[in-house]
């Protein structure tokens, strides 16, 4: 079971598979040390997704710097400027400083991605994302030897996000993933939905998707981007680390402790949709089972 793979801007402009794995498996061997086996074996496990609605994906959402409830960052995200943006990307990198949204945009390659999307409040929806590998972002950037993770922050505005007069969380939002982890061909930073600029409800101008990982590792409007050798802080760790662990990755049989994580209730289907099971790593356990050999993913959960 896998994701769908499309390199096109547009989710109806599909280009053949096999001329896309051809550039595809290329480019990931040389960006990320991965080989034709691990890329092509993923095209060959494909299953077709049926992507949820745009108004499913930008009106149902989490961002609690525009408020808790799931229609406020529809309803409020609006107040964010995103336009001019710059990322800050330092640490250790060779070429640290503040990269502009616009040459970001330029440099990197641009295409369609279609992943399940599993929120560790166990609803779920299919979406149809535009965006680029963070690893060609971090290559771009130059990671040195002694880098081992990767931390992520969300700008914080207080005049521009209502949600962050209340101490939901520590402001501002923060997230990491293990370098490994941040180079994997499926980790992209996603600037777009069904071929439009993505809205700020869904983490504009440039959002983490980590497709088998809970959402909440999917950290929005990103401001700052550290390569560092130890583990960073993440919001829903330091809010209650009994319950949020640093890797997330979605496992229908390490149950959060108040609820249970074997089913979810896809969005969309109407209120009596039926839930459906889980499945190991969000449907991708092929693809990344490997960062974890060895680990006892019931300790680090
Ligand atoms: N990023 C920030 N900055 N603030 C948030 O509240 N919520 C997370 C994640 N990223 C959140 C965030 C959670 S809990 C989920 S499930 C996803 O964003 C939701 O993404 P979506 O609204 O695009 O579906």
């Amino acid at each position: 079971m896998a994701h769908r793979w499309i390199n096109t801007l547009t989710h109806d402009d599909v280009t053949p598979l096999a001329a896309f794995m051809n550039r595809r498996s290329v480019m990931a061997g040389l960006a990320a040390g991965v080989g034709l086996a691990g890329i092509g074996g993923a095209a060959q496990a494909q299953d077709a997704l049926e992507p949820n609605s745009y108004e499913d994906i930008t009106q149902y959402n989490n961002y609690y710097e525009f408020g808790t409830g799931k229609n406020d960052p529809a309803a409020n995200a609006h107040m964010l400027t995103t336009e001019p943006w710059s990322v800050k990307i330092d640490g250790l990198v060779d070429k640290p400083g503040d990269y502009a949204m616009a040459d970001i945009m330029d440099a990197m390659t641009i295409e369609e991605r279609i992943y399940r999307f599993r929120c560790v409040e166990a609803w779920s929806m299919v979406i149809p994302w535009n965006g680029f590998e963070l690893a060609d972002l971090l290559t771009m950037a130059g990671v040195q030897t002694d880098a081992k993770y990767v931390a992520f922050e969300t700008a914080l505005r207080p005049d521009e996000m209502p949600g962050v007069r209340f101490p939901v969380l520590d402001w501002p939002y923060v997230e990491g993933l293990r370098l490994d982890e941040a180079m994997h061909p499926l980790t992209i930073m996603a600037t777009g939905i069904y071929g439009k600029p993505i809205p700020n409800q869904n983490g504009a101008p440039m959002r983490l998707v980590v497709p088998w990982k809970y959402g909440f590792k999917s950290i929005k409007s990103i401001v700052r981007i550290t390569l560092t050798d130890k583990e960073p802080p993440t919001s829903w760790n330091k809010a209650n680390a009994r319950e949020y662990g640093f890797y997330s990755n979605v496992n229908p049989e390490v149950d959060h402790p108040r609820w249970s994580q074997a089913s979810e209730r896809p969005i969309g289907g109407g209120l009596f949709a039926k839930r459906k099971p889980t499945l190991m790593m969000n449907g991708y356990a092929d693809e990344v089972a490997g960062l974890y050999d060895g680990m006892d993913l019931k300790v680090h959960f």
